[in-house]
Formats: C-alpha cells, sequence, structure tokens
C-alpha cells in the first residue's frame, strides 16, 4: 500500500458491506484461540490493512500511545526461547512438559503480532487515556482481521511483563507488552454470543 493511497482506493478482498452487515459481522465477532488457527495466514498487505484500522482508534492529542510488532516466521523459534527464559523467570522450578507448552505457544498460528502500549507524560492526556486508546487499537485490529476473513485472539499471560519480555522487545521504560494476536484461517469457529445484559446500557441518574 502507497503512502498516497486513500481508503477508497482500496479493494480489500472479501464481501463488501454496507454499515449494518458490518455491525453484525461486529456482533458475531469470536476470538479463535492460536492453537485453532492454521495457514493461510494474512499477507503482507493484508497485515498493513489490518494495522491501518488499528490506527485509526481514538487517540487524543496523536500520541500513538501503541505500536504493533510482526514476528517473522523465522523468527518463531527465537520468540519460543524468550517464552521459554520468560516462563522460567516466573517459576524457576519449571520443567518438562510445562515448558514445552510454553515453547509451543510461540509457535502456534500462521501470523504472530505483538501489540505494545506506550504512556507519555501528559497533563491534558492522562494514562487511562493512552491505555485506553491501546485497548481500542487492539480492538480494532481484532476487528480488521475478522472481516478480512481470519481468525485472531488476544492472548498475553503472566510472561508479557517479565524482564526476560521486556528486553528480548527493547521495550522502553513507558511501554508495556499488552499482548500478543495470533491471526490465521480458523480451523474451529465458535458459536456467535447472545445480546449483551440489557443493563449494560442505563440512563444516568443524579438522583
Ligand atoms: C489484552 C488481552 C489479553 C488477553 N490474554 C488472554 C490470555 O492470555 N488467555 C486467554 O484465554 N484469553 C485472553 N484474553 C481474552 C481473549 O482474547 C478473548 O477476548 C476471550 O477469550 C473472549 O473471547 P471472544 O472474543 O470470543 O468473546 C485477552 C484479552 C485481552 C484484551
Amino acid at each position: 500500500m502507497s503512502s498516497t493511497e486513500t481508503a477508497s482506493d482500496i479493494e480489500a478482498p472479501g464481501e463488501k458491506v454496507d454499515g449494518l452487515s458490518l455491525l453484525r459481522r461486529i456482533w458475531e465477532r469470536r476470538s479463535t484461540a492460536p492453537r485453532h488457527l492454521v495457514a493461510a495466514g494474512p499477507s503482507e498487505d493484508e497485515i498493513r490493512m489490518i494495522v491501518r484500522a488499528a490506527s485509526r482508534a481514538p487517540d487524543h492529542m496523536r500520541l500513538k500511545p501503541f505500536r504493533f510488532l510482526v514476528i517473522p516466521a523465522d523468527a518463531r523459534e527465537s520468540l519460543a526461547d524468550v517464552f521459554e527464559a520468560a516462563e522460567c523467570e516466573l517459576d524457576p522450578g519449571i520443567a518438562g512438559e510445562k515448558l514445552e507448552r510454553a515453547r509451543e505457544k510461540a509457535l502456534h498460528a500462521p501470523t504472530l503480532l505483538a501489540v505494545i502500549s506506550r504512556v507519555q507524560e501528559r497533563d491534558e492526556v492522562p494514562e487511562i487515556e493512552q491505555r485506553a486508546s491501546a485497548g481500542a487499537a487492539l480492538g480494532y485490529l481484532l476487528l480488521a482481521a475478522d472481516l478480512l476473513g481470519y481468525g485472531a485472539m488476544a492472548v498475553s499471560g503472566g510472561k508479557v511483563a517479565t524482564t526476560a519480555m521486556r528486553r528480548a522487545f527493547h521495550l522502553a521504560d513507558n511501554e508495556a507488552l499488552l499482548c500478543f494476536v495470533g491471526v490465521g484461517t480458523p480451523g474451529k469457529s465458535k458459536r456467535a454470543l447472545p445480546e449483551p445484559d440489557p443493563a449494560l446500557l442505563q440512563a444516568w441518574s443524579r438522583e
């Protein structure tokens, strides 16, 4: 995608959706666990489209309080070493099958992205807003993957905050690894969830 292209120039694969169809897709979206994601994953152009959608998250003062990394296919074994080191940091006694499962998590899903949240000191934009913006970016990213016909899921675990992981991802002091997102073709799909509890939306009253 060139930098001069506008949204309307882009011919996305798959169904062209009107507003209501788009809403239905959002209502029905479910996550697919990375171990159930099979090839093919998104192409490089599709990954750019997904990240472009994420970049449109609400962002007070355009601080861009998030960034993304794609884990190249030939770096997955190296990531597995980092996952292993992170789990050992959390549980120095870990061994055998548990360690093998920790490594496997780096190898699941055809495409693996990392979502990094970043907070800058700004009086006008408190930390909660910047964290919310990163969360919204994650949401848009998941929706964009879904709209392109892929399954995806955000996964984290205690390992994302370990020193091993922070070092391997070269995180600055004001950054945190929010989660990984596995993207691929769903080998298994889940049923849509029922409508939300009506109590989700209530009228405000000062009384
Ligand atoms: C930042 C973040 C990290 C998450 N990490 C995990 C995780 O490590 N393991 C897990 O089972 N679900 C995790 N989840 C939840 C799943 O991604 C997913 O939202 C949840 O299973 C609900 O599934 P649904 O999207 O189909 O409703 C995480 C969600 C977020 C927003």
